[in-house]
């Protein structure tokens, strides 16, 4: 504790010190833009009647930067759009790592780099500038942060650096991918990536806690039959001021409202969807002028294991049937055998496994259904009879491990059997 305090003490006093130099310089002589100096420090203030702090503003005034409060104490350094009524973030710097309301700073060290520091005076996020001839920041009216040295060349721009939002004119590299956030309304990076995959496509990959699938563009296809070319490795993508998205792989899309008078943004949603948002200039608020997904239930892990996905028009995942929710909170939690039946199985397999195992667990056949990510087999045609005999084989195969091990075995036994009806349903001869 007596660290802890001391380590307290230390930081008020630099904090104390640093207050004196901090100016947020506005330069009305070079190009009429605010920027923010080497050596200067902006303290966060957590004034209730916004949730925004500016420290910069683009010349256009489309967009802002500086602090975003996203809960109780609990801010990040954003670049939002300026002119949405929702303040809609673009970009952020520590989206895992919120920082103190009391305290906690953004400062552009003498040393180059440009830091937010947490009220204990430890980096929540830093720009690679240390020792570069690093001048000032500035917020450009494209929207990206830059550092600039004294001749005005870039050192570094948030362009660079992923969030789950692409700007127009922000280019995507094999470098920069987009992560989507984790739900609804929050910032925290989530189970959905954009990216150029090893064979040159963009592509959308859900990494989730179990399984890692990849959901577009159709993963059974080859390149050619979904309009993609792997010919091209500069891996390069832009979505065009004009509504126009390109990519190095031959895909490409409009948006529905073309047109260089809309503000635009490309976000990959907590969803797992690509959706292309245009800001309506009345009502600041936005509309979706393109999407990757009409079928929401073509998109992996929206529903978690064992479940099934509908879409009517709203999403609703529902349980398999002898499987029951994991958490109601998040669907994607996925279902786990229902206990009660596990518990019977346990007890009869005491006697007679392989006869006992038959009457607990039947097998169903379900139309247009399938488990991305979590086959335990697959076969391109098979009878509902060879499908059985295969699920049985597993199934046994499994018992005959460890008693030890039962528990656990039951469990996934439980599981394997209602997955392996499930391959290819629509094939069943
Ligand atoms: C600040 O954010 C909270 C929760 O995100 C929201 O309920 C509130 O309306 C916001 N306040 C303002 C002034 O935007
Ligand atoms: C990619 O697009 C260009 C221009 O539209 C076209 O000429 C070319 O044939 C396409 N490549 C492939 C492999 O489809
Ligand atoms: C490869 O992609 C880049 C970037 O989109 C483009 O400029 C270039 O013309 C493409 N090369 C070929 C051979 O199509
Ligand atoms: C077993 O299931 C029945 C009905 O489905 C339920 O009433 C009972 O509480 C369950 N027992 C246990 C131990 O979960
Ligand atoms: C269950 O039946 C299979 C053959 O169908 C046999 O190989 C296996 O030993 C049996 N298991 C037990 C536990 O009796």
């Amino acid at each position: 504790m007596v660290a802890t305090r001391a380590a307290y003490i230390f930081s008020t006093s630099i904090s104390l010190l640093l207050l004196i130099p901090v100016a947020l310089a506005k330069d009305h002589h070079t190009h009429g833009t605010s920027y923010l100096e080497r050596g200067s420090s902006v303290f966060i203030e957590d004034d209730t009647t916004t949730n925004t702090t500016t420290i910069l503003a683009s010349p256009n005034g489309l967009f802002a930067c500086g602090f975003y409060k996203v809960a109780t104490n609990a801010f990040v350094f954003s670049i939002w759009f300026h002119g949405s009524s929702a303040k809609t973030i673009a970009w952020t710097a520590n989206r895992d790592a919120p920082v103190n309301g009391r305290g906690s700073r953004l400062t552009f060290r003498k040393d180059g780099s440009m830091a937010l520091l947490n009220y204990d005076g430890t980096a929540a996020w830093s720009t690679s500038t240390t020792a570069t001839r690093a001048s000032r920041a500035e917020l450009l009216d494209s929207g990206s942060l830059i550092i600039v040295d004294p001749d005005g060349r870039s050192l570094w721009t948030s362009f660079d650096s992923q969030t789950d939002t692409l700007l127009p004119s922000q280019p995507m590299t094999r470098n920069i991918k987009l992560v989507s956030a984790s739900a609804r309304g929050l910032l925290y990076s989530g189970f959905y990536t954009l990216y150029f995959d090893s064979d040159n496509e963009l592509r959308l990959i859900y990494n989730g806690p179990d399984i890692s699938s990849i959901y577009w563009p159709a993963p059974f296809n080859q390149p050619w039959v979904n309009g993609r070319t792997t010919y091209n490795s500069s891996r390069y993508a832009v979505l065009e001021q004009t509504g126009k998205f390109v990519a190095s792989d031959n895909f490409t899309f409009d948006a529905s409202d073309l047109g260089d008078q809309v503000m635009r943004r490309l976000t990959l949603d907590f969803d797992g969807n690509l959706r292309l948002y245009s800001l309506d200039a009345t009502s600041s608020d936005w509309s979706v002028s393109w999407t990757a997904f009409r079928r929401v239930c073509d998109i992996h892990g929206l529903c978690g294991k064992n479940s099934i996905c509908k879409y009517r028009p709203k999403l609703e995942c529902s349980c398999l049937e002898g499987f029951e929710v994991v958490d109601t909170s998040d669907w994607s939690k996925g279902r786990t055998p229902n206990v009660n039946k596990t518990a019977n199985w346990d007890n009869r397999r005491r006697h007679k496994a392989n006869s006992t195992a038959t009457q607990d667990f039947s097998f169903k056949k379900l139309a247009e259904t399938d488990f991305y990510g979590y086959d335990s087999n697959y076969v391109q045609q098979v009878s509902i009879l060879q499908c059985r005999r295969m699920c049985w084989t597993m199934l046994i195969a499994k018992l005959l491990l460890t008693v030890r091990e039962k528990a656990r075995v039951i469990q996934r036994s439980t599981f394997l059997t209602a997955r392996a009806l499930h391959i290819l349903p629509t094939t069943f001869i």
